[in-house]
């Protein structure tokens, strides 16, 4: 798959998904439609960021003979960011059947812009193999930001987060907060309104996935 990289982030640049990313921004896509096509981006984008995963060699039998195998090394966790991150995990799970998942809830208060968090249930080894953190918005940075730092204080060390549509301002505030963290995006929008809303992007995720516009 081909990429681009602004402001750092791993940008996908490929047919299928730009087809599907168009059909998650029409406003006439219905919720089912949308849930659907968020797990299939999801799904497309597991063979790029799991490209940096380790794995450790073991030996196997095949019906003919013993050769040298390989697997994962370590235990794997997605953590969503609720509720729009829930999306991208079943497209993620029909892949890597074997993560584990934590769960964040963080809601945005729409007039301060700063995130809250309601819910933490994570795995207690978070150190035990890659970490992805996903949310399929970057707008202000500020949630992923705060899931970033909570996640390392969590106990996370090999950490990436995924999200479908990022902000050049949520870019901007991530490099500022974890110049070390690598984002991938499926699409890298032009700005924020004055509500903190991307444009073009695709209104609100949560709302648009669970049919609550
Ligand atoms: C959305 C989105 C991110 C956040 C991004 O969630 O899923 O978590 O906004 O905005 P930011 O980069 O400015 O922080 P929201 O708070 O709307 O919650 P919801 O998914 O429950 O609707
Ligand atoms: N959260 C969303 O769901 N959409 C945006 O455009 C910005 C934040």
């Amino acid at each position: 798959m081909n990429e681009t990289r602004p402001g750092g982030v791993i940008v996908f640049d490929h047919p299928l998904i730009r087809h599907k990313m168009t059909i998650i921004r029409d406003e006439a896509t219905g919720h089912r439609l949308f849930r659907a096509t968020l797990a299939q981006i999801a799904g497309l984008m597991v063979y790029e960021f799991t490209r940096s995963f380790e794995t450790e060699t073991y030996r196997v039998r095949t019906p003919m003979t013993e050769t040298v195998g390989h697997r994962l090394r370590g235990l794997v966790t997605v953590v969503p960011v609720l509720r729009a991150g829930l999306g991208m995990i079943d497209g993620i799970l029909d892949i890597m059947p074997e993560a584990r998942v934590g769960h964040l809830g963080m809601a945005r208060d729409e007039s301060t812009l700063e995130p809250k968090t309601y819910l933490s249930k994570l795995p207690h080894d978070l150190d035990a193999g890659p970490v992805v953190l996903v949310d399929p918005m970057l707008a202000t940075g500020g949630s992923a930001s705060a899931a970033v730092s909570l996640l390392r204080q969590a106990g996370a060390t090999d950490l990436r987060m995924i999200c479908l549509v990022a902000a050049p301002e949520g870019v901007a505030r991530l490099r500022r907060d974890h110049p070390d963290l690598r984002v991938y995006a499926a699409a890298m929008d032009e700005r924020l309104n004055d509500k903190g809303y991307i444009l073009p992007g695709l209104g609100d995720a949560g709302d648009r996935m669970y049919g609550t516009t």
